[in-house]
C-alpha cells in the first residue's frame, strides 16, 4: 500500500495516477466529502490530521511507500516520518522546494528541518526540490480574467516554472518502483525558463487576446495573495521567495522529469490551454 498524505494538488493527482496504474493508493484528508472523486478513482480514503499521531498511524497499516506532500510545517511532516519508522515502512518520496538551515524564507528553513529529520530517520528516501509551479498563476487568474493583465515583482527573473501535475506523475512512479530512486534528490523544472514578459506572451497567444504583466513591489504581491486568502505566514514567505525569483533563484531547468517519466515535462503552454476556462472572461462568475 502507498500512502499519499494530502489531496492537495500534487497529493490528488498523485493518488489518482497511482490507481490508475493499479497500485493500491490511500490517502489521508482531513474532509472526506472533498474528495469523492478520488474514491470513485479507486483510492482508498482516510480521514485524519498530520496534526494527530494517532490518524497518522491508522493510515500507515501495511503502507510500504508514503509520498510526503503537505503545507510542510516541520511538525507534522516530522509527525508521518515518526509514524512511517513505527511502521517500518520501506520508502518516502518528500516533496519539497529548495532547502537550507539559513533561508530568508521559513518554509524553507522548516523543509531543510523535515529533510533532516528524514535523513536521518533511517527510511530509505527520494527528495523532490521542485522549482516554482506553474499552478500558482491560479492565484491571479481571476485578474487575468477580468483585466486581461497580472502583477508580479519577479522583473526580469526567468523561472523554469514545473507543472504540478509532472510533479505527481514523478512522484508516482518513483513511490511504485523506488528502488533505483532511493537517496537520491531530484530537481524537477519545466521544459524552459521564462521571464514574466514571456509569460503574457504565452497567455496572449492561447488565449487569444492580450495579456499584459506589470511589475509591482514586494508587498504589494504580498497583499494580492493576501486578498486570494492565503495566510499570512504563507503569504509573506511567498513573497520572500518571489523577491529571490527576480534575482535569478528559479533560473534554471532540469532534464529530471523527462529521465524519470521518458516523457517532456508540459510546456507553460500546454498549462496555459488546460487551464484556459480559469484565465478567460466570459467564464468567470459573480
Ligand atoms: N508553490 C510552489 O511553487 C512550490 C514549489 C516547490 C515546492 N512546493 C512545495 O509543495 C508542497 C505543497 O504541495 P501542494 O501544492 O500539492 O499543496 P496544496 O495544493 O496547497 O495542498 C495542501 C493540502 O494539504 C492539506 N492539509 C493541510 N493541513 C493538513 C493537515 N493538518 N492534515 C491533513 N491534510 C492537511 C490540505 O487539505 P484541506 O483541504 O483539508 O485544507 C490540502 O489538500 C509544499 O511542500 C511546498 O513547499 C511548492
Amino acid at each position: 500500500m502507498i500512502l499519499v498524505t494530502t489531496a492537495g494538488k500534487i497529493g490528488a493527482e498523485a493518488s489518482r495516477l497511482l490507481a490508475q496504474r493499479g497500485a493500491p493508493v490511500r490517502v489521508l484528508v482531513r474532509n472526506p466529502e472533498k474528495v469523492t472523486g478520488l474514491v470513485h478513482a479507486g483510492v482508498d480514503v482516510c480521514q485524519g490530521d498530520l496534526e494527530v499521531p494517532a490518524t497518522i498511524d491508522a493510515a500507515m497499516q501495511n503502507v510500504t511507500s508514503v509520498v510526503l506532500v503537505s503545507p510542510a510545517i516541520p511538525r507534522q511532516e516530522l509527525n508521518v516520518i515518526a509514524s512511517a519508522v513505527r511502521a517500518r515502512v520501506q520508502h518516502v518520496v518528500k516533496i519539497m522546494s529548495k532547502a537550507s538551515a539559513d533561508s530568508p524564507i521559513a518554509r524553507r528553513r522548516g523543509q531543510f528541518e523535515i529533510e533532516q529529520g528524514l535523513i536521518a530517520s533511517g527510511l530509505g528516501y527520494t527528495l523532490l526540490k521542485n522549482n516554482a509551479y506553474m499552478q500558482n498563476f491560479l492565484m491571479m487568474a481571476r485578474a487575468i480574467a477580468e483585466t486581461s493583465s497580472f502583477g508580479t515583482a519577479t522583473g526580469d527573473g526567468r523561472i523554469g516554472h514545473v507543472d504540478t501535475r509532472d510533479i505527481a506523475a514523478v512522484a508516482a512512479a518513483i513511490a511504485a518502483s523506488p528502488s533505483a530512486h532511493m537517496g537520491k534528490t531530484y530537481w524537477p523544472t519545466g521544459p524552459e525558463v521564462l521571464s514574466a514578459t514571456e509569460v503574457a506572451a504565452v497567455f496572449s497567444r492561447v488565449l487569444g487576446r492580450t495579456i499584459t504583466f506589470h511589475s509591482i513591489t514586494v508587498a504589494q504581491q504580498k497583499q494580492g495573495m493576501l486578498d486570494v486568502g492565503l495566510p499570512e505566514n504563507v503569504a509573506e514567505d511567498n513573497a520572500n521567495a518571489v523577491a529571490l525569483m527576480a534575482k535569478g533563484d528559479c533560473d534554471y531547468v532540469t532534464g529530471d522529469v523527462a529521465t524519470i517519466l521518458g516523457q517532456p515535462p508540459r510546456s507553460f503552454e500546454q498549462f496555459a490551454t488546460d487551464y484556459a476556462a480559469a484565465f478567460s472572461r466570459q467564464l468567470v462568475k459573480g
